[in-house]
């Protein structure tokens, strides 16, 4: 069966921003991540502490987090790719963390500027330091059935970095789809390899939507036994590093599908729709989320 509370992890302020060619005013983020607390999502992801020449979008991370710091109701977790990375968001406010690695070499190179063995060490001493400071670390694994470079990736090569970020002690492990291309032919599979070596309470899924699979593999995943999945409000998104990479799954038609299911998730979707409304009209573009244009239109 599959579960009956699944924790969302909103990643619209981060993930969907990243990709934003215009740079979007920090007033807009901070008023984005409160109205996502505000929806009942227990996570949202509010920036990145990266190098502000491959993301300007996210240069001003700094400010972001000052603009959440008394914000409660949720955890603000925030990208570190580095120990630099790391001591930046600590100095900011930040509470948790997460690291990315990639089961990809060609995309780890051009998404971080280093191999895959080099990020988990850098990540090894990340983790050790944020344990001294009791600050939680996530761990990502990107391009888990895809790579833009490489093409199709084994799951084996997605096993062995998940199992690596695990054993250094990211509480959860984030399998993503980075450009989109898993169906669920590719993810079941990749699912089977990852859980025979970290446990499935520790594993989150995060796909892209770029040919429309992502919620068939959402409830392949959830009837593996899989409980926290990655979104986007209103399919916000796409990676700067990963060509073609289109938006996150929209959190509104997660949240409409769980919802259908009988899954509780604790999020308002009214609330959630005008949030995606108010990010839309910020960005000037339509929605992603197929159940925003469905309710809006009715
Ligand atoms: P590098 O150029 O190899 O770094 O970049 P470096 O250590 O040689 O330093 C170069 C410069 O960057 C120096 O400044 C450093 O101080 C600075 P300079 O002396 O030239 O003025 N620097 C930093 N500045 C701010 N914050 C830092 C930092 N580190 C160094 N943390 C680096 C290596 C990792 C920094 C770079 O490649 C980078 O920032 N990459 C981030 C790319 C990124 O954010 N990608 C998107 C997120 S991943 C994703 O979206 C996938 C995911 O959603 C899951 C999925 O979809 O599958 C998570
Ligand atoms: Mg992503």
């Amino acid at each position: 069966g599959i579960p009956w509370f699944v924790k969302i992890v909103e990643v619209g302020a981060r993930d969907g921003l990243q990709n934003e060619k215009n740079t979007v005013p920090t007033s807009v983020k901070v008023e984005l991540i409160h109205r996502l607390v505000s929806c009942g999502l227990s996570v949202v992801e509010a920036t990145s502490f990266v190098s502000p020449k491959w993301v300007p979008q996210l240069a001003d991370a700094k400010d972001v987090m000052e603009g959440v710091r008394n914000l409660e109701g949720a955890r603000l977790p925030v990208l570190t790719p580095n120990m630099k990375g790391f001591q930046a968001a600590v100095a900011a406010g930040a509470k948790e963390i997460a690291v990315f690695a990639s089961a990809s070499e060609a995309f780890s190179k051009s998404n971080i500027n280093c191999s895959i063995e080099e990020s988990l060490a850098r990540y090894r001493a990340v983790t050790l330091a944020a344990k001294e400071l009791s600050i939680p670390v996530r761990g990502y694994v990107s391009c888990v059935v895809g790579c833009p470079v490489e093409g199709e990736i084994h799951p084996s090569k997605v096993a062995y970095v998940a199992k690596e970020l695990h054993d250094m002690g990211c509480f959860e492990i984030s399998l993503g789809d980075t450009i989109g291309v898993g169906t669920p032919g590719t993810v079941v599979p990749m699912l089977e390899a990852v859980m025979a070596v970290v446990p499935v309470e520790k594993l989150a899924v995060h796909f892209h939507d770029t040919y429309g699979q992502s919620l068939s593999n959402i409830l392949v995943s959830l009837q593996m036994g899989i409980s926290a999945v990655d979104s986007s409000v209103a399919g916000l998104g796409g990676c700067p590093y990963a060509k073609g990479a289109s938006g996150n799954v929209a959190t509104e038609d997660v949240v409409y599908m769980l919802h259908g299911l009988g899954v509780q998730t604790n999020v308002d979707l009214t609330k959630l729709l005008s949030v995606g409304e108010f990010i839309s009209q910020q960005l000037g573009r339509p929605s992603g989320s197929k159940t925003a244009i469905a309710l809006n239109r009715v």
